[in-house]
């Protein structure tokens, strides 16, 4: 098992790269670095790759808990805020490149996009929960909030579905690809409605005994 100092000089800069690399490509494509090309529609890879990169970081962040959970170690719970951070700012660039790339900031174009694919309110309601996650991530806003931390965090679990009706109502024909995330969220969303069942039998155990 890796120690903290571990963790933090090797493992961390490890993840932090591997989580950057996806930027780093579509980066090297816009300046048509390394032979890197982003096909015959640029603005639609950026939207799609940083759209699929957002929802895959965030499937990953909610892995890190019942990861913990298996193993019985603490190190995946180190991983889970910076996962967090950069799931928001993939879905913060896809905001971006949609509002800056693909609407040039024609908010004539962007007030009708609400009405002929609402998708994009979906999207929006996610990203805004994903700001509020990320805001509040320090260990400061953790102190601060207490135990109403914990409940604001769990706005995750909506953020999540809330991406997954997004992906999947965007798509024309095949739904396979927005399933696929659909099942893994699910998975992991009824992971955690077990453990938690469990830990209350468990806690109601010793009561139940002492009555
Ligand atoms: C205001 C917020 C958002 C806007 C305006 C927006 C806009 C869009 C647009 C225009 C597309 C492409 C649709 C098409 O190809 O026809 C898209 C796809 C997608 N978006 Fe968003 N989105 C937002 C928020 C989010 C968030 C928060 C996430 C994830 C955390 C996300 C994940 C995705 C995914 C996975 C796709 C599908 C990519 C693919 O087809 O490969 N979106 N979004």
């Amino acid at each position: 098992m890796p120690t903290l100092r571990q963790l933090r000089l090797y493992w961390k800069p490890v993840v932090f790269l591997a989580a950057s690399l996806p930027l780093l490509r579509l980066a090297a494509g816009t300046v048509g670095l390394a032979g890197v090309r982003l096909g015959a529609n640029p603005v639609e890879t950026i939207q799609d790759s940083t759209g699929l990169w957002a929802l895959r970081l965030l499937l990953a962040t909610l892995c890190m808990t019942p990861l913990r959970q298996i193993s019985g170690k603490a190190w995946p719970l180190q991983f889970r805020r910076m996962l967090g951070l950069f799931a928001f700012s993939y879905a913060a660039l896809h905001f971006a490149n949609y509002l800056f790339l693909d609407r040039a900031l024609d908010f004539a174009e962007i007030t009708g996009d609400l009405t002929r694919r609402p998708y994009i309110i979906v999207g929006a309601t996610a990203l805004l929960s994903l700001a509020a996650l990320a805001a509040t991530s320090t260990a400061g806003w953790r102190r601060r909030l207490g135990q109403r931390w914990l409940t604001l965090h769990q706005l995750v679990y909506p953020a999540g579905l809330l991406v997954c009706w997004h992906f999947w109502w965007q798509v024309k024909k095949d739904v396979t690809e927005p399933l696929v995330y659909c099942l893994i969220l699910l998975a992991l969303l009824a992971w955690r409605a077990w453990w938690a069942r469990r830990a209350r039998r468990a806690a109601a155990l010793p009561a139940a005994g002492a009555a």
